[in-house]
């Protein structure tokens, strides 16, 4: 749906969230064999209408739908409250919202970043994800579409951002020079690939120059990638039209440059902090070629490394089930419902 867009449009994601909540939740919980069907509806309280005012749909699929269900067997609802998109993040507090005061179970905001953390230290045993226990304080590098950010993490919950992109975020960036090679959204994935190609026919381009890596030699740990898309976008326009191998050599020229930085930036953050753990999470994370940079330079500074399991790497649910179940089993409280808001710009330093 996003690709003719070249990336998420706001008033699409809206309308298809909002469309899909209900009968996905349907089909979840068919699939977990927690869906029982009522002959009698239950009747759906006013306080709902009024919450889903705005909200037509979702509540007309409550109305007809979920009123036909019994109460499933859930202990709480676990939804994302930011960072994101404003509207659809609103999509997912508003059903949980309702789903709360329809079965009376409560709920846990959840940070997506967060999220994105626990999802990589997941480990799958047999069919089961269990949650080691962390050597802290730990690193946390987190490379998605919409952040760049290396986080100090003390204690679970206790976060402080050492540093963070002052531009493009790395995914924002693989996008938009994947768009420049005539690849569709989202265009890691394809940039990974063409990239993995070059490189195991050690193709030589000598059209292809080096491309900037900046901010590396910067005292902090913040990172830019504007500088490199546009370069990449200026060589584009010299070359005029990009063959198979120059297109090739850009991905290739393109993911070298941003792993570099991402790796040496984790290098001097782990070396300063003297932290024993190194996580990466967040959609970049699914990157063969960053994965390997970085597992080498854990092993090099003797670090423990988390990778997430390839699904966890891109956004997932099961990440903020889990960040949601670690806070319970932690002693964190849900919290009452006139207090959850989406906020599409929540940080990790906010959390308790
Ligand atoms: O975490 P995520 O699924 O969504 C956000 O929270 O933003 O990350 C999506 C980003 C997209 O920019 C996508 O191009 C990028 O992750 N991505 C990749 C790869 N797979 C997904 N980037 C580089 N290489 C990949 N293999
Ligand atoms: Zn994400």
């Amino acid at each position: 749906m996003h690709v003719q867009y070249g990336g998420v449009f706001p008033a699409v994601a809206k309308r298809e969230h909002a469309k899909a909540i209900i009968p996905l939740l349907e089909t979840v919980l068919q699939e977990a064999n927690m869906l029982t069907r009522t002959s009698t509806p239950h009747t759906i309280p006013e306080s709902i209408s009024t919450l889903l005012l705005r909200e037509e749909e979702m509540l007309h699929d409550i109305q007809s739908n979920v009123s036909m269900w019994e109460r499933p067997p859930i202990d709480m609802i676990a939804v994302t409250s930011g960072p994101g998109l404003a509207p659809a993040l609103w999509v997912g507090v508003n059903c949980a919202k309702a789903l709360s005061m329809l079965w009376d179970i409560p709920v846990y905001p959840i940070n997506h970043m967060e999220g994105h953390i626990y999802a990589s230290v997941l480990e799958k045993k047999e069919d089961v994800f269990v949650v080691p226990t962390l050597s802290l304080p730990a690193l946390a590098l987190l490379i998605s579409g919409g952040h760049t950010e290396i986080i100090h993490i003390e204690k679970f919950g206790t976060y402080r951002k050492l540093g963070q992109t002052r531009d493009d975020a790395a995914g924002e960036a693989f996008d938009k020079v994947a768009r420049m090679l005539g690849l569709a959204y989202p265009g890691g994935p394809k940039i990974s690939k063409l990239a993995a190609i070059a490189r195991s026919a050690n193709l030589v381009n000598d059209r292809i120059p080096a491309l900037p890596r900046p901010m590396i030699h910067s005292q902090d740990f913040d990172f830019s990638f504007s500088g490199i898309k546009t370069a990449t976008l200026y060589l584009t326009q010299t070359l005029g039209t990009l063959t198979e191998d120059d297109k090739a050599a850009i991905a290739r020229e393109f993911e070298n440059a941003v792993t570099e930085v991402l790796v040496y930036k984790c290098k001097k953050a782990l070396e300063e902090t003297h932290a024993q753990t190194l996580i990466i999470g967040g959609g970049v994370s699914a990157n063969t070629y960053i994965r390997e940079h970085i597992t080498e330079l854990c092993t090099k500074l003797d670090v423990v490394c988390f990778i997430p399991d390839h699904a966890l790497s891109t956004d997932n649910a099961l990440m903020i089930a889990i960040t949601a179940m670690l806070k319970h089993n932690t002693g964190v409280r849900s919290t009452p419902l006139d207090l959850i808001v989406a906020d599409g710009s929540l940080s990790l330093e906010s959390l308790q």
